[in-house]
């Protein structure tokens, strides 16, 4: 060993270094600093958070809400988010609810917690990368199952291959992590499938982490006063294996407020309250007055965000179905759920490259498939939370590219 300190390694844990850079990010670099760029590559709304919202967070400050706070979170908030998870899920309490700094940040505690060296997790695929890269920090395996493209109808769907996840979930698996609807396919669980799946876990001793960050952006005709995704919360016990992940970003247009929580057995609460402790301490008291305001004003935000997706939806996987992408090869498959098209184009093998040209030749900014593991190469990703005529802009681009390349 070298006794000077500055001959040591600078570099970090092997784990780090090997984790995956954003690739949408990378495409985003890409466009820097140009402000023709059309993007629809993040999966954020293009409006800001409503004013009641913003209002709440404001007053707090003015009244000097500017201090620590219990780990766990506020407890009018988890009371409030408790009831509301109440009326969507069948009864809960705060005994069973944590805040957390964001979804991502629930999930990196849930990895803390659970996960050991080695451990094996399952994860449905593609999907939002951070589901796949954090328990990798922890040193636990990510074992992938892909979604399938179903083509063999007028319209194509995301299916799940439910054989093959019952045969990956073995008895020396430790998790499963399933984001429905999902990122970036807008894939929806059926209740049918969660049974199965339910059972499996039960039978082997799996924990079913469940991503519901989209759980309130459907597109069923459903009339129901709540509309919301079917959960493994409808149907599991309060204390078993079960823990569901939520955040503020989606519903409630609240990206960058960092806001997130989790139902999760009673037994974890104590190891998550030290958890938190060392991790961050606690949500900031002003964000969390925001957040109870958007529950308990939220429903009407909700419903025009879910109206004004759908037609975004509708609208999207209408015009990339027209006869010339059709022709160009691209297949657009309608999500039941989230904010995304994710559409493959036959004979595409660098949708890394095709979405960087894409940004620097003609200002649309998407996200390339290969961001969400390398069972997405192939496709693209468009987040249509935008207006129809910004859409429409993206089409344009996006058929004039095409276009010029086919008469290069
Ligand atoms: C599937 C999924 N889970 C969790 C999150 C995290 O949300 P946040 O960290 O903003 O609460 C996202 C955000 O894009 C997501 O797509």
């Amino acid at each position: 060993m070298n006794s000077h300190p500055h001959h040591y390694s600078l570099e970090p844990r092997s784990a780090i270094q090997s984790l995956g850079a954003s690739r949408i990010r990378e495409v985003a670099n890409a466009g820097m600093g140009r402000k023709d760029v059309l993007p629809f590559w993040f999966g954020e709304p293009d409006e800001v958070t409503p004013e009641t919202i913003r209002l709440a967070a404001k007053n707090s400050i003015d009244l000097g809400e500017t201090f620590y706070a219990h780990n766990l979170g506020l407890p009018v908030l988890r009371e409030t988010i408790a009831h509301y998870a109440s009326q969507l899920h069948g009864a809960t309490d705060v005994n069973h609810i944590a805040v957390s700094s964001s979804g991502v940040s629930a999930l990196m505690l849930i990895a803390q917690l659970l996960f050991n060296p080695n451990d094996r997790i399952v994860a449905v695929t593609p999907l939002w990368p951070n589901l796949i890269e954090i328990p990798k920090i922890l040193g636990a395996e990510v074992i992938s199952v892909p979604l399938e493209l179903n083509t063999s109808s007028a319209h194509p769907t995301w299916e799940l291959n439910l054989d093959r996840l019952l045969q990956a979930l073995t008895p020396n698996t430790k998790a499963l992590f399933l984001n429905s609807p999902n990122n970036p396919t807008g894939w929806m669980i059926s209740r049918a499938e969660q049974e199965i799946l339910l059972a499996h876990c039960r039978k082997h001793g799996i924990w079913l982490i469940a991503d519901d960050v989209y759980e309130r952006l459907v597109y069923s005709t459903s009339t129901s006063a709540l509309s919301c995704a079917p959960s493994f919360l409808d149907i599991s016990e309060r204390d078993e294996r079960v823990i569901s992940v939520n955040s503020f970003s989606k519903s409630w247009l609240m990206t960058g407020w960092r806001l997130g929580w989790m139902q999760i057995p009673t037994e974890l609460m104590q190891g998550l309250g030290k958890l938190i402790e060392y991790n961050t301490s606690c949500a900031p008291v002003f964000i969390q007055r925001a957040g109870v305001v958007a529950i308990e004003q939220g429903e009407d935000i909700i419903k025009r965000t879910q109206t004004r997706y759908t037609a975004a939806r509708n609208f999207l996987c209408a015009r990339l179905s027209q006869p010339f992408f059709r022709d160009a090869g691209l297949i657009a498959p309608v999500p039941q759920g989230a904010m995304y098209v994710f559409f493959k184009i036959q004979g595409l093998s660098d949708s890394l490259a095709l979405c960087k040209s894409l940004v620097t030749e003609a200002g649309l900014g998407l996200a390339p498939g290969s961001a969400f593991g390398p069972e997405g190469e192939g496709a693209i990703r468009w987040c249509f939370a935008n207006t129809l005529e910004n859409l429409e802009l993206g089409c344009q681009r996006l058929e004039n590219f095409l276009i010029s390349k086919n008469t290069k």
